[in-house]
């Protein structure tokens, strides 16, 4: 069928035809930003979940809702070799430089950007040459003593006074949180703290692979006090059997029950992969409906494409040793696996595998979802291994 017309949009970030299964999280949003511009408490939402089950288009989402809400939304995207303050310091100053020129009486708005002056004096060393002109007298010792677990939250405090000044609420939302290391993240969840102790309408909407097994010790229980953590997961048979056929219906195309069927065993229900099956099937169909026989002559198409694009330029980042401790893995079956059987598998002592594992972890290609255990945060990738390095 014409693939002008293709409903499906594969990609990452895509916007799906049909945001499907994810009401309660949008809800939960709704109600987040509502209660914290009206100065009530409510748990920041930290959304979690593997690679390619929709987290990014439900933050953009969620960045819509805040905008609708009447938020100036600041939007930032994480990544591995890029420090927090980096990443902040850019949008805050603009949002500062904001602020100063709607209308209003009181400079919280100046006082924001002599503190984030500040800020940027204590942490020169650590952003590496990094330089965002700022022509302002810092506020000494407001922000810079260096320690980012005091200085950001007294950054995030005087720009969320500035927003209270002019009646303006915050939504910070970062994706990728993972990227983060752990003084960063805590350092985050610091601020968040001091936001919600001072009633400050100033809201963090996150999203990255499970990043709470991660923390250690107090940072850990406060995020676990400030935050929620929604488990974005794979869609239901019903939710991934709607997303395919919504969109399709719209324009008087069917899919055979026997084809949904499949395409939903295949995909086992995570989004980016329902996307591509049911893109590719559109393609390949001559008409509607779309059969089962159309859905297994997509699928070799399908898996040649994951395996030369989602799959591939993850494998393509991996050293040698990297890609033989994934391929260990893999040939342990789906799931999640203990770190010793791993070494095993291998032929090496579990102690010497730290190294290897910590970089994959900070790579993004596994995660310990509880502790001594190692997944793939790629859904489907041990499949994928197996193929790569049969
Ligand atoms: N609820 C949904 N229903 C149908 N398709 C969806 C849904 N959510 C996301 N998708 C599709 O899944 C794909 C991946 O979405 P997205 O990039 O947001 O995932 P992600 O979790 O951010 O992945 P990554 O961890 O790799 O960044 C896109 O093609 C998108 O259109
Ligand atoms: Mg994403």
């Amino acid at each position: 069928m014409d693939p002008i017309k293709n409903p499906f949009s594969p990609g990452a970030g895509s916007p799906p035809p049909e945001l499907v299964g994810r009401a309660g999280i949008l809800e939960q949003a709704r109600v987040l930003l509502g209660r914290v511009k009206e100065k009530r408490p409510e748990k920041s939402i930290l959304l979690t979940g593997l690679r390619g089950v929709g987290k990014t288009v439900l933050l953009n989402e969620i960045d819509r809702l805040a905008a609708k809400a009447g938020y100036r939304t600041v939007v930032v995207e994480a990544h591995e070799d890029k420090s927090l303050a980096a990443l902040l310091v850019p949008p805050l100053r603009k949002l500062l430089f904001e602020l100063d020129r709607v209308a209003g009486a009181g400079d919280n708005a100046k006082r924001g950007l002599a503190v984030l002056k500040s800020f940027m004096n204590g942490v020169k060393v650590t952003m590496g040459g990094f330089e965002v002109g700022l022509d302002i007298d810092p506020e000494q010792g407001a922000a810079d003593s260096g320690d980012l677990e005091s200085d950001l939250p007294n950054l995030f405090v005087a720009v969320a006074e500035a927003a209270e000044e002019r009646h303006l609420p915050i939504a910070l939302l970062i994706d990728e949180l993972q990227y983060f290391n752990s003084k960063e993240l805590s350092a985050l969840i610091m601020a968040m703290h001091k936001m919600q102790q001072r009633q400050l309408p100033m809201v963090l909407l996150g999203a990255g692979l499970p990043i709470l097994p991660g923390l250690a010790g107090e940072s850990k229980s406060y995020a676990e006090r400030l935050f929620s953590f929604p488990d974005i997961g794979a869609l239901s048979e019903p939710d991934a059997i709607k997303a395919l056929q919504d969109p399709t219906k719209l324009v008087g195309v069917d899919f055979e029950r026997d084809a949904l069927k499949e395409i939903y065993r295949l995909t086992q229900g995570y989004p980016y992969f329902l996307q591509e099956w049911g893109y590719q099937s559109w393609n390949r169909a001559a008409a509607s409906p779309i059969t089962l026989k159309v859905v297994q002559e997509a699928t070799a198409t399908v898996i040649k494409r994951l395996d030369e694009n989602f799959f591939r330029v993850r494998f393509d980042r991996l050293t040698p040793g990297e890609k033989l401790f994934l391929r260990a893995m893999a040939g342990l079956g789906s799931g999640a696996h203990r770190s010793g059987d791993i070494a095993d598998a291998l032929g090496v002592k579990i102690n010497s595998l730290g190294p290897r594992r910590a970089n994959l972890i900070r790579k993004g290609m596994i995660y310990s979802p509880a502790h001594g255990d190692m997944a793939f945060t790629v859904p489907l990738f041990d499949e994928f291994m197996l193929r790569a390095m049969p």
